[in-house]
């Protein structure tokens, strides 16, 4: 019989690619993979460690696991511990979670096969922290995709920016780009299968930097990135969107190519990190506030209406009130349509890990308080231009609320609620907008469209 595996995933959205192509090997080498934790015979739980609490969840997972098995009456699973956690932490995880069999870096994954059944053989405290080899590619089939409707595509792996809080280039290594054939030839492929969105992501999109112009022949750009925004735009894929861009090289040719191609949505995530120019500098960003609000002109000058998303971190070591205020000052003047907002979290390895002058938690959760509060007035203003007008969506489920209505996101990455009628998840459909809610837009189906 062959061996069921269940994969648990947490964090960022390159896990969540990370883990179908793991699926995608282990069904190729004859295990199937099962939804639910309870009888599998290998967890592997694909770990992020971005923040603190994300990585003590992991260590609360496996004892859950355990005690779940032994309930059931179960031998325990073979238990993997995949992704940055196992990256950053390698052996020392076998000492402080003793069930763990197997530790699987952010780039053995096609490896994993392998490492099972070595595993399953009998093998103690198997680990792989290598580097991706030659020849590995990023191949996701379909099967294993979380959604039929919305894929995510890998276009660079990693990160060489070390912003002095991050721990994302030590556990995903440096800057790693797919060629660009391999990434047109999957958008295409998506589009035939019927997939209505693509999602080019990576830590910074717009680091995009192939080995070689193979498969961008003939598209115009100031940039590999936007000469890639392009020739997928070309595929004729109905939507695509990108996550994360980096402030530093956002080239205003990446505007111009949204102006150019209407598959191309109008949203543009753009962490700013701080308002603060001193802050900024302790955080090694290599921008100033002013840099970043030069790049946020284009983007509101644009002929669309672009969204526009951002990452703020506060409490960064040393951050001063002032400095707050002028976080504050930034976020006021951005207008922005969506605002993640996170509570510094220390990480060891990383240069901000000895800083001194922490702010206090108390203080932390006050400006986070603030802030939050501070986004919420200004959105519900920029969500509010929405009511009267007609916007695109993807529907993607039911509705948690209400089986009368559907659920999705607009092309700018909105999430619309709307009254559903004969829609099916997977149509895109025009929604007149009626109503905003605090981190949603409602409103009334207009018409089907022909798809
Ligand atoms: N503490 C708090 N937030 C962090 N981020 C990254 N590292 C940390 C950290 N040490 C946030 C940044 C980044 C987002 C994905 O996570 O805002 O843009
Ligand atoms: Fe982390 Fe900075 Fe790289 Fe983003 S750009 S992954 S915040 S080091």
């Amino acid at each position: 019989m062959k061996s069921k595996v269940y994969i648990e995933t947490f964090g960022c959205q390159m896990n969540v690619a990370d883990t179908e192509r793991a699926a995608t090997g282990l069904r190729k080498a004859g295990y199937d993979l099962t939804p639910v934790a309870a009888g599998a015979d290998v967890v592997l739980l694909n770990t992020c460690s971005v923040r603190e609490r994300a990585e003590r969840k992991v260590f609360r997972r496996i004892n859950e696991i355990r005690s779940e098995a032994k309930r059931a009456g179960q031998h325990k699973p073979l238990i993997g511990v995949m992704g940055c956690v196992a990256q950053l932490e390698g052996e020392t995880i076998f000492q402080d979670a003793p069930a763990v069999d197997l530790i699987i870096g952010t780039q053995a994954t096609d490896r994993l096969p392998g490492l099972i059944e070595r595993a399953q053989g009998g093998e103690a405290s198997v680990i792989d922290l290598e580097e991706r080899r030659a020849g590995e590619v990023w191949d996701i089939s379909p099967a294993e995709r979380r959604s039929a409707y919305v894929a995510f595509v890998p276009i660079i792996e990693g990160c060489n920016k070390f912003c002095s809080f991050c721990i994302v280039p030590y556990s995903r290594g440096r800057e790693k780009s797919r060629s660009a054939l391999e990434i047109v030839s999957e958008v295409s492929r998506l589009r035939s299968l019927g997939y209505k969105e693509v999602q080019l992501i990576g830590q910074n999109v717009n680091s995009y930097r192939p080995k070689t112009q193979v498969g961008l022949e003939g598209y115009s750009g100031a940039t590999p990135f936007s000469r890639l925004l392009r020739a997928v735009a070309a595929t004729g894929m109905e939507r695509i969107k990108f996550t994360t861009s980096f402030p530093r090289d956002f080239h205003p040719d990446i505007v111009c190519a949204l102006e150019e191609f209407p598959n191309l949505c109008d949203w543009i995530h753009l962490p700013v990190q701080s308002g603060s120019d001193r802050i900024l500098k302790a955080m090694r960003r290599g921008h100033t506030a002013d840099d970043y609000l030069r790049r946020v002109a284009v983007i509101k000058q644009s002929k669309r209406r672009l969204s526009l998303t951002s990452d703020i971190i506060v409490g960064f070591p040393g951050e001063s009130a002032l400095d707050f205020e002028n976080t504050l000052k930034l976020v006021r003047g951005c207008q922005y349509d969506g605002l993640f907002i996170f509570k510094y979290s220390k990480r060891a390895g990383t240069p901000a890990a000895s800083l001194e002058d922490a702010v206090p938690d108390a203080e932390k959760k006050a400006r986070f308080l603030a802030l939050e509060e501070l986004q919420e007035s200004l959105q519900q203003r920029v969500y509010g231009e929405y009511v009267g007008k007609k916007i695109s969506v993807l529907a993607e489920r039911e509705s948690a609320r209400s089986i009368d209505d559907m659920t999705g996101h607009s092309t700018c990455n909105k999430v619309v609620n709307f009254r559903r009628g004969q829609t099916q998840p997977g149509e895109i459909v025009d929604v007149l907008i009626s109503e905003v809610k605090p981190y949603s837009l409602y409103g009334e189906l207009v018409a089907d469209r022909v798809n």
